[in-house]
């Protein structure tokens, strides 16, 4: 059975990933922090639509570096990883610590290179593996008072376009795919006014839905997407491109 490990599960973009992994017929291990009743509501609605699929859930603080090997261990055998957690820091790079620097580097870079690291021989079986990044369109574009945010989701692309070469002759894709303004938890702090001018900003004028991010992320991780490796895809309604 395939099974894949979707990070951030508990958030609006990784829930509407795991909801179309399953539909495709994938058994998941979904992963959580905080919010361990979404994961609950999620585990039951999943479980209950897709009996024949296995579903667990998994809870790891990605800025502890400690929790990576019990998470690598829980996990049997694994085909896919998609990283769909995340969190930005919102101010002037003046303002910015060295704490914030290192929590979001951890957090974005470093931890789903430990996660790969301890998990790439059992994706490697498959002969037909695949990770994708739920990047940022501010990883290509960049954004003032996002400074850090925009450089560690760059780092994620650039670290897809290094590492799809050197696992390509295991059978791994490596894709990024970079959202642009999506309707979620991330932006509910926007008041109204800077709802509107974002909305300007942006061609299709609107927000994005977590549904058409996850499209992008169930097609990558179809068997028929197997010659797609190293790229980004920008899915931001044409905003900063
Ligand atoms: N929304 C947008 O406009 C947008 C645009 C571009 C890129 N993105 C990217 O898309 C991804 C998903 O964002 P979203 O909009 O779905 O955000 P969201 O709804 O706020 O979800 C954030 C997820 O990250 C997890 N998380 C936060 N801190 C964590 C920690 N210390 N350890 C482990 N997990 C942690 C949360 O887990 P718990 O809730 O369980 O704590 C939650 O599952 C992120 O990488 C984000 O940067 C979003």
């Amino acid at each position: 059975m395939k099974a894949a490990l979707v990070t951030g599960a508990s958030g609006d973009i990784g829930a509407s990933i795991a909801r179309g992994l399953a539909r495709s017929g994938w058994s998941l291990y979904l992963h959580y922090h905080s919010n361990q009743e979404k994961i609950r509501l999620l585990l039951s609605e999943l479980q209950s639509a897709y009996p024949e699929q296995e579903f667990y859930p998994l809870r790891l603080d990605l800025s502890d570096e400690a929790g990576v090997s019990a998470l690598a261990e829980s996990i049997f055998s694994l085909q896919a990883i998609v990283f769909a957690h995340g969190k930005t820091e919102y101010g002037l790079l003046q303002d910015m610590t060295s704490r914030q620097m290192d929590d979001l580097w951890k957090m974005h870079v470093k931890m789903p290179i430990l996660i790969i690291q301890a998990l790439q021989d059992k994706i490697a079986r498959s002969r037909n593996g695949r990770i994708v990044f739920i990047s940022s369109i501010y990883g290509e574009a960049g954004s003032g008072l996002e400074v850090l945010y925009s450089t560690v989701k760059g780092a994620q692309i650039a670290f897809v376009k290094a590492y799809s070469k050197e696992v390509a002759s295991l059978g791994i894709t490596v894709n990024a795919v970079c959202p642009g303004a999506i309707d979620t938890q991330m932006n509910a702090h926007l008041d109204n006014d800077e709802k509107e001018a974002l909305l300007e900003e942006i061609p299709l004028g609107r927000m994005g839905e977590p549904d058409e991010i996850s499209f992008w992320a169930v097609q990558l991780l179809k068997e028929n997407s197997r010659y797609m490796t190293g790229q980004s895809i920008c899915v931001s309604g044409g905003w900063l491109r």
